[in-house]
C-alpha cells in the first residue's frame, strides 16, 4: 500500500533524514561544513544517539560537499582489529568510488594489488564486485597502504567520516593510532571526520601528547537540540500532518529525556503513529506511546536483568531511581539504596560503566539507554 504523504511519519528514527525532518543543528551544520570546507579535520564528540551520524549524513548532502567532493562514511563500532578496519575501509571506498561508473571500477581494481584475484565480478554490469572475505586481507597495512594511494588520485578532494573511531585504541595491533595518523597526515586530498561517543577515549586519543593524533583535529561538541527549538519542531510536523500536539506535551518529552535525539524521536514517531489525521495528541495518548515502547522492550530488558549479579543490578536500580546519582559510594547513597557496601558499589559500577549500561558525566551517572531507566521506574508511569 502506497502511504500517503500526510501518513508518513515525520519523526525519523531509522536511516537518512531527509532535511524537511531534520530538526535544527543550523549552527552545527554550518561550523562542521565550514571546517571541512577549509581544509580541516573535525573531531566529534557526544552521547550515543545524540545525532552525530546524522548531522554527518545531513551535511554530506548539502551542495557545498556533494557537488565537489567525494565523501565517504565507515562505522568501525563492531571491528576489532586492523584487518576488520581495512575491510569496511576498502568496501566504503569501493561501494562510493564505483557507483560513478565502470572505470573507477577497474582502477580500483588495479590500485589494490594485494587483493589480485581476490574480487567476485558481476556480468550483468561488467563490473568487478567486493565480495572480498576478511580473510583475504592478509596483509592489511599493505591494502591500506594502496586504499589511500587509491584515493590520492581522485579526481576531486574526498571527506571520510569514521564514526566510532575510538574503537581503534581496542585493536590488539596496538600501532593502528600511528600507522592511520601517518596515512592522513600525507593525504592532502582528503579530510577527515573522526566521530565518536567514548569522549573520554576520544579525549585522550586528540587532547594526549603522547598520542599521534595530538591536536590534529578541530573538536565539536554535539549537545541536546534546544527545547524551544525541537518543541516547535514538533508541533510543526504534527501541524503539517493534520494533526495536532499541546507544546506542553512535547515539552514534557523533552525533559522526560532531557531532550536526548534518539529518545525523544522515537516517543514522537510512537506517538505520531497513534494520532489520526484531524487528531491531537494529549498527555494520555502520549502515555499509552511510551508505554508501547517500554512493552517493546521488556523482554530484552528482562534478559539483560536475568544475567546480571545482584549487586550490579540493586545499583543499577538505584541510580535508575535517581535519575542522575551523585556519590554513589557515599554512606548516604549507600543506606538510602540499601547497598552493601562502598567497595561493592565500586566493584559494579565499573562493571556497569565497561559494558555501558551506565555512563558517566562529571562524576554524576545514568542508565546509557533512557527507555531501561524508565522501564524500571515503571511505577511513575502508571
Ligand atoms: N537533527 C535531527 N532531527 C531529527 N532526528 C534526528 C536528528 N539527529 C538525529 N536524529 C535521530 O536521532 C537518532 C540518533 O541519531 P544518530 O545520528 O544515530 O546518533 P549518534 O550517531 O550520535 O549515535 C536517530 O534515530 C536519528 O534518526
Ligand atoms: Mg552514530
Amino acid at each position: 500500500m502506497l502511504i500517503m504523504k500526510n501518513e508518513e511519519n515525520p519523526f525519523v528514527v531509522t536511516g537518512y533524514i531527509k532535511p524537511d525532518y531534520f530538526c535544527d543543528r543550523k549552527a552545527e551544520s554550518e561550523r562542521l561544513t565550514k571546517l571541512l570546507l577549509n581544509g580541516n579535520n573535525v573531531m566529534l564528540k557526544s552521547d550515543r544517539r545524540m545525532g552525530k551520524t546524522g548531522l554527518i549524513q545531513y551535511c554530506f548532502n548539502k551542495s557545498e560537499l556533494i557537488d565537489n567532493y567525494y565523501t565517504f562514511f565507515i562505522d568501525i563500532l563492531h571491528t576489532s582489529c586492523l584487518q576488520e578496519f581495512v575491510h569496511e575501509f576498502g568496501r566504503a571506498v569501493y561501494e562510493q568510488t564505483t557507483s560513478r561508473g565502470r572505470k573507477f571500477a577497474q582502477r580500483f581494481l588495479k590500485a589494490l594489488r594485494s587483493l589480485n584475484g581476490k574480487f567476485g565480478f558481476d556480468a550483468v554490469a561488467g563490473t568487478p564486485t567486493f565480495s572480498v572475505g576478511l580473510g583475504d586481507i592478509e596483509q592489511p597495512e599493505y591494502t591500506l597502504d594502496e586504499i589511500f594511494n587509491y584515493l590520492q588520485q581522485m579526481d576531486r578532494p574526498c571527506i571520510i567520516a569514521i564514526d566510532e573511531f575510538q574503537q581503534i585504541g581496542n585493536y590488539p595491533e596496538r600501532n593502528t593510532e600511528a600507522l592511520l595518523r601517518g596515512h592522513i597526515q600525507k593525504m592532502s586530498n582528503c579530510h577527515f571526520i573522526f566521530a565518536g561517543s567514548e569522549k573520554h577515549i576520544l579525549g585522550l586519543m586528540f587532547e594526549n601528547r603522547s598520542h599521534p593524533f595530538y591536536k590534529s583535529a578541530d573538536n565539536m561538541d554535539l549537545d541536546a537540540i534546544p527545547r524551544d527549538i525541537y518543541v516547535s519542531f514538533i508541533c510543526e510536523k504534527f501541524e503539517e500532518k493534520g494533526r495536532q500536539i499541546q507544546a506542553e506535551v512535547a515539552e514534557e518529552v523533552y525533559d522526560m529525556f532531557e531532550g536526548h535525539t534518539y529518545y525523544v524521536q522515537k516517543t514522537m514517531n510512537e506517538a505520531f503513529s497513534n494520532t489520526p489525521e484531524g487528531n491531537a495528541c494529549d498527555q494520555e495518548s502520549l502515555m499509552y506511546s511510551l508505554r508501547v515502547i517500554l512493552d517493546g522492550n521488556s523482554g530484552l530488558y528482562k534478559e539483560m536483568l536475568s544475567k546480571m549479579p545482584l549487586r550490579q543490578k540493586t545499583l543499577l536500580y538505584a541510580i535508575a531511581e535517581d535519575g542522575w546519582a551523585s556519590q554513589i559510594t557515599s554512606a548516604t547513597f549507600i543506606k538510602r539504596h540499601r547497598l552493601a557496601s562502598a567497595s561493592s558499589v565500586q566493584a559494579a559500577i565499573k562493571k556497569l560503566l565497561a559494558d555501558e549500561l551506565v555512563v558517566e558525566e562529571g562524576k554524576r551517572y545514568r542508565i546509557s539507554d533512557r527507555f531501561f531507566s524508565l522501564w524500571i521506574k515503571r511505577a511513575i508511569l502508571t
